[in-house]
């Protein structure tokens, strides 16, 4: 009999975190189901005592600290970053709560093969202290997105998004835990969505 996964290629994909790591887990839990298109590889944080670390880990999932404050400049540090993934012939990264600019020179060694999940409905609100910025623009809407990652942050291609309406008594602590919510559902599917597209060189 064949099974219903033999067709399936998952692809190699590594997950940056910086972290809690709470959308790091939520797509290896669903890369467990051997119908999910990724198989994750790999999980690389910025900083060694990312809580994120231990979770992987604990899941079996080979995990890489790579303390940037080590790194002479943030190019030196991106071309470690991109030996580690090279070495573990990974196909696909996922910005997971990944809290560092990546250089310019690594993302054209991945062009559409970085993704980034942001707490915000971009456009708006790139960088930090998005549930803050909603609020006091008197915002009707709040949500997250993930998209592609190019030179410019968080100002790549819409892959998906989520969206709520912001409630009367809502504040920034209430907004971040409905958005995170959110967040691992949507990226799960936005992974989804991509690799089912995608041709592994
Ligand atoms: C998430 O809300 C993610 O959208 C945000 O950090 C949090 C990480 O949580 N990312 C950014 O702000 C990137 N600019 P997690 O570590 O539990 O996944």
């Amino acid at each position: 009999m064949i099974s219903t996964n033999a067709s399936i290629a998952r692809v190699p994909t590594a997950i940056l975190i910086s972290g809690r790591g709470s959308n790091m887990l939520a797509l290896a839990k669903a890369a467990q189901s051997p119908d999910y298109p990724a198989e994750i590889k790999l999980v690389i944080s910025n900083n060694p005592e990312a809580e994120g670390l231990q979770k992987a880990a604990d899941m079996g999932i080979t995990v890489i600290p790579l303390d940037h404050t080590a790194f002479k400049s943030r190019l030196s540090f991106d071309r470690e970053l991109h030996k580690h993934l090279k070495a573990n012939q990974i196909q696909m990264i996922c910005c997971a709560g990944y809290m560092r600019i990546l250089s310019s020179w690594f993302v054209g060694q991945w062009p559409g093969r970085i993704i980034n999940i942001h707490p915000s409905l971009l456009p708006k609100y790139k960088g930090l202290n998005t549930h803050q910025r909603a609020l006091e623009a008197g915002d009707k809407e709040h949500g997250c997105t993930v998209h592609y990652v190019n030179e410019e942050l968080d100002g790549g291609d819409i892959i998906l998004q989520s969206k709520f309406n912001i409630l009367p008594n809502d504040t920034k602590e209430t907004l971040e835990k409905r958005v995170l919510e959110r967040e691992h559902a949507l990226y799960v599917k936005a992974l989804e969505k991509i690799l089912r597209n995608i041709e592994c060189s």
